[in-house]
């Protein structure tokens, strides 16, 4: 079924739910500054992530572990004003949720006051649980996020795909039940096998939103730099680019460094 072009004119978390039920695929990506932001929302897009990824892509850092509560506020403020139409979640970073439910609330209330954000992403399962229960009490929309968590990229070792293996596999099909049993609006599932993604979407009723996690699930999300070709050092096999924009931007400034250096910019029109 094809979906009118803003059939919802500003979308909720009961809106991703009638579209679960619907069977309409959620968009998601992510935006951290207020000019892709905008064009992100304009474009259709239903949930804008403020991810932590913003530590990679716009901090340069290896791993999403450094970036800061204040940090993300800033960014997430910055979407926040330029979004009419999306969902905006935003990330809680590394070392603000973990282990201690009365701090992870703390950071909850932070981004919901502070930057005027719609919801809150943490990573994890049953290690977590304390620390959504009292976001959701406390009327803060969470979605979970499961499978490769890169905030425990050390524990990992690795980037490869999360749960082929059964006993993990089991475990995270519960703790995605278990998720949706202690309020979570949605679950990101992140570089999976596909037909584990499609076992937990088809298990629970809440959306799905996958990240290399195949296409039976019910939305997918990508890091906005990465599929505008922005970022290129980073292949994985789930990433399709839409643009080759590191190309178009590198020749864009080239021409304008030859353009100055050649007296071609400005020209008589363009001066006072
Ligand atoms: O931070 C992020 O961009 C994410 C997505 C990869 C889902 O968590």
């Amino acid at each position: 079924m094809s979906v009118p072009k803003n059939k919802y004119s500003r979308i909720t978390t009961n809106t991703l739910l009638e579209m679960k039920s619907n069977n309409e695929k959620i968009a998601m990506l992510t935006a951290y500054d207020y000019t892709l932001a905008q064009l992100v929302d304009q474009a259709g897009v239903d949930i804008i992530l403020v991810g932590d990824s913003a530590s990679n892509v716009i901090a340069g850092h290896e791993t999403t572990l450094p970036i800061t509560l204040d940090q993300m506020i800033y960014h997430a403020s910055s979407v926040i004003r330029a979004v009419n139409r999306a969902l905006v979640v935003v990330d809680l970073p590394f070392g603000t949720y973990q282990g201690n439910s009365k701090t992870a609330l703390y950071s909850a209330i932070r981004i919901m006051k502070e930057s005027g954000a719609h919801s809150v992403k943490l990573e994890g399962g049953l290690e977590v649980r304390d620390s959504i229960e009292r976001i959701v009490q406390a009327g803060i929309p969470v979605m979970g996020h499961l499978g490769l968590t890169p905030q425990s990229i050390y524990k990992f070792g690795t980037y490869n795909v999360r749960a082929k293996e059964k006993d993990e596999a089991n475990q995270l099909l519960d703790d995605a039940k278990m998720l949706e049993k202690i309020g979570c609006f949605t679950i990101i599932l992140e570089k999976i096998p596909a037909k584990l993604a499609s076992k937990v979407a088809k298990s629970i009723n809440i959306p799905v939103i996958g990240i290399g996690a195949g296409n039976k699930v019910d939305g997918q999300v990508l890091v906005l730099h990465d599929m505008l070709g922005m970022t290129q050092d980073f292949s994985p096999r789930f990433l399709r680019r839409y643009l080759n924009l590191k190309k178009e931007i590198i020749n864009a400034i080239k021409k304008y460094t030859s353009d100055v250096k050649k007296l071609k910019f400005p020209n008589n029109s363009e001066q006072y």
